[in-house]
């Protein structure tokens, strides 16, 4: 008996010291907001160096969907916070980063650089646009999609246990990137003859494009 009650403690140790299986699925979403606070007004809301600041100062700006997929978090890490100062980044045309970039490590926590090297990368494998507002979404979504579909988009929904169904899960970047954006808008309006119910009439058409780009934020 004592020893089941050890091996349990145990286990339950053991079970919440592991760590989480995937990332955080809303780090990109969190990243989104503050790469549009402090990030977009040099590199530009789609990373691609065209922000408007970075014209005022005439900066030579990188595609940020093209180098940050080649590299590591460390790297990142280290450019983002500026931590080591100029440093030899062996893969750009520049081979070193100028003091153009500002240090942001100050300035954000971890887990908000966390954030920021999610969405990038999100930036760097996404094929479809983000044409809504994912804030606006985000708050519909928990309203009116969680039940099904999981606060993270898991598919593993309060409502998956009551009544049988399997509603799609928003986390898999390969099916998500598959569907257009016209395709998941119109899926969401229409629904199907099962359980996903239509939502035209009760979402416009703004609300929709805003849930469809917080959908795709929570894919990795
Ligand atoms: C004042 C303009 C400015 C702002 C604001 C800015 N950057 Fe940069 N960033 C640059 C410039 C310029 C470069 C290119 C530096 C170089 O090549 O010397 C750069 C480079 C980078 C790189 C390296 C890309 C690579 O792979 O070579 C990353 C990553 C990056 N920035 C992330 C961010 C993030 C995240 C934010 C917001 C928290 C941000 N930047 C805000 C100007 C800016
Ligand atoms: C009553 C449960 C339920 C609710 C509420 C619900 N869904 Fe669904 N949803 C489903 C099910 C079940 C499927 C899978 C349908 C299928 O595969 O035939 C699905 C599929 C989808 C798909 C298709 C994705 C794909 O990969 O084909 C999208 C997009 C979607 N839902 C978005 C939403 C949005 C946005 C909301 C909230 C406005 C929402 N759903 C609310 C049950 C639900």
């Amino acid at each position: 008996m004592r020893r089941n009650v050890v091996a349990t403690v145990f286990l339950l140790a053991l079970i919440s010291s592991l760590p989480a299986l995937a990332i955080d699925p809303t780090t990109a979403f969190e990243g989104q907001r503050l790469f549009v606070s402090h990030c977009q007004l040099c590199h530009g809301p789609d990373g691609k160096g065209n922000g408007p600041l970075a014209q005022n100062l005439d900066l030579s700006m990188i595609d940020l969907t093209l180098t940050v997929r080649a590299r590591s978090e460390t790297m990142l890490r280290t450019i983002i916070t500026g931590d080591g100062g100029p440093i030899v980044t062996g893969r750009d045309r520049h081979n070193l980063l100028t003091d153009a970039m500002p240090d942001w490590g100050k300035i954000f926590t971890d887990s908000q650089i966390d954030a920021l090297i999610a969405y990038m990368r999100f930036l760097g494998s996404a094929k479809h646009e983000l044409l809504g507002d994912p804030e606006q979404g985000a708050r519909l979504y928990k309203k009116y999609c969680a039940v099904c579909h999981g606060e993270e988009g898991y598919g593993d929904g309060t409502m998956t246990q009551l009544i049988t169904m399997e509603p799609a899960d928003h986390t898999n970047s390969n099916t998500m990137n598959r569907l257009s954006n016209d395709e998941l808008i119109e899926f969401i309006y229409e629904g199907n003859d099962e359980y996903m119910p239509a939502w035209r009439g009760i979402l416009n058409q703004d609300e929709v494009e805003a849930l469809v780009s917080y959908i795709r934020l929570l894919s990795q």
